[in-house]
């Protein structure tokens, strides 16, 4: 039942042209979230986890979790939502497809059962909208840690019976996802394992943390050389959740599509700065100080700038549609360019059904701005292309109805709440069931 409530049918429906004022609390990074719910596997100790952001992708983890043996308890602290993790025994290192392919990430699991149990049976988590998304650089990484891998029936089988063994890991280009695994795997690997050309994302460095807290030796998370010193084993921790930096942009964008006054608490200016550079540059006012971002945008249009996204510290991918939508009303023309994803312009035709004119060209938008956008109905395609509608619909003349919203809930918390309480119209239509997500 519950599987079914999760998978309704939602719509959004947003009445344009109010601008927005007061506060909006950044939530706990969904993407670090759920790699630092996978550490827990690393320690038979509980490891409590603040700053926990309640989504879809966090709950489907959850799920997998409880199945491999932990138990996952969630509450309402003093500093708002935790999460207790513990898992004194792993039943069966096996994660099923039908749990992985819910959420993606679920695959991380791999390197914490390998490390943990000496062997894992992981489904591998197939495509995405946005890209084809291998995990050929994951694998590598644990066979240079000594474990052997064999694929079958869409299943990953990683065997080290004698436990890894740290080593010398160069990626050939940067994946945040095969440095976090690696890192996990690494932790309790036997000696030093150093990776080198890592992804220096935030969530990274939050992973690091934890693991840290947890007893590991790891040093230079956040630069691309990391180094890693074996231990025999890791204890309990508690932990707090990085601010969510892609919440914390998307929000930013809304409040200058909107127009108003604008402050984002419990976040961090230093995790978006590529892009309040950028809002800066088309005629946005930032102001921040400590944990709070005010957003303001006067009258009168911004200006169009070009971007190009890159991994951190350049632009993010997953704040280039949430950007291009900011960009669709702005005076002149804005160039932008995806490198990370090579499918990831599927909310242009949704855009352009609201008034938009954008053309693609193989891995560039050009984005001619418009005076005005109208409401319209529009679909959802994934989690970062619908924040792009909201964003898009609360400039647009009339009413917008954004389906598939179930994209949206993977990764956003309580986003018409957030956003009615700063004056969108904005509200919920209630779906049908349905079964299971794609
Ligand atoms: C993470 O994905 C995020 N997901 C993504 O956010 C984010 O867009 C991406 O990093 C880039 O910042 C999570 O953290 C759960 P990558 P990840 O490995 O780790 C290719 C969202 O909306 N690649 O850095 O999967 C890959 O196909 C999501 O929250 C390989 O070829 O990203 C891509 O083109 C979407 N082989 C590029 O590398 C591999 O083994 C970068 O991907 C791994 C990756």
């Amino acid at each position: 039942l519950r599987w079914q409530i999760e998978g309704r049918m939602d719509r959004i429906a947003i009445i344009g042209g109010s601008s927005l004022s007061g506060s909006i609390p950044i939530s706990g990074a969904k993407n670090s979230a759920i790699k630092l719910m996978a550490a827990s596997l690393l320690t038979d100790e509980p490891l409590r986890l603040t700053n926990m952001p309640r989504l879809a992708d966090t709950r489907f983890l959850g799920r997998l979790l409880a199945r491999l043996g932990a138990s996952v308890d969630e509450r309402e602290g003093e500093a708002g939502s935790e999460t207790i993790l513990h898992t004194p025994e792993i039943l069966g290192a096996i994660a099923p497809y039908d749990l992985v392919r819910q959420m993606r990430a679920s695959f991380n699991v791999l390197g914490p059962l390998v490390a943990r149990t000496g062997q894992a049976k992981v489904s591998l988590p197939g495509g995405c909208t946005i890209g084809a998304r291998p995990v050929d650089l994951h694998l590598k990484a644990l066979e240079a840690l000594g474990a052997s891998i064999d694929m079958h029936e869409g299943y990953v089988y990683a065997q080290a019976p004698r436990g890894l063994r740290g080593a010398e890991i160069v990626f050939p280009f940067v994946s945040v996802g095969a440095t976090e695994h690696a890192l996990l795997a690494a932790v309790l690997a036997d000696g030093q394992t150093v990776l080198r050309n890592s992804a220096c994302e935030p969530e990274i460095v939050d992973l690091a943390e934890c693991l840290i807290s947890m007893g590991a030796n790891i040093s230079g998370a956040g630069t691309t050389d990391i180094v890693i010193e074996g231990v025999r084993r890791l204890n309990g921790a508690t932990h707090a959740v990085i601010p969510d930096r892609i919440e914390t942009g998307a929000y930013a964008c809304a409040a200058a599509m909107a127009g108003g006054d604008v402050t984002l608490t419990n976040t961090r200016a230093d995790i978006v700065q590529s892009l309040l550079d950028k809002m800066v540059e088309a005629g946005v006012q930032i102001d921040s100080v400590g944990a709070a971002i005010r957003v303001r945008r006067g009258e009168g249009r911004l200006k169009a700038v070009d971007l190009t996204t890159e991994v951190y510290p350049g632009f993010p991918t997953d704040l280039q549609a949430p950007f291009m939508a900011l960009m669709t009303m702005a005076d002149g023309e804005s160039r932008i360019r995806e490198t990370i994803f090579e499918n990831r312009f599927m909310h242009v035709p949704e855009l352009t059904r609201l008034g938009a004119d954008i053309s693609v060209s193989g891995g560039e938008a050009v984005v001619h701005g418009v005076d005005s956008l109208n409401g319209a109905e529009v679909m959802a395609t994934d989690l970062r292309a619908s924040v792009s509608l909201i964003i898009a619909a609360l400039a647009a003349k009339g009413e917008t109805v954004v389906n598939r919203v179930y994209h949206l809930d993977r990764g956003f918390e309580r986003l018409e709440d957030k956003l009615s309480a700063c004056g969108a119209n904005i509200r919920r239509i209630r779906g049908e069931a349905r079964e299971g997500h794609e």
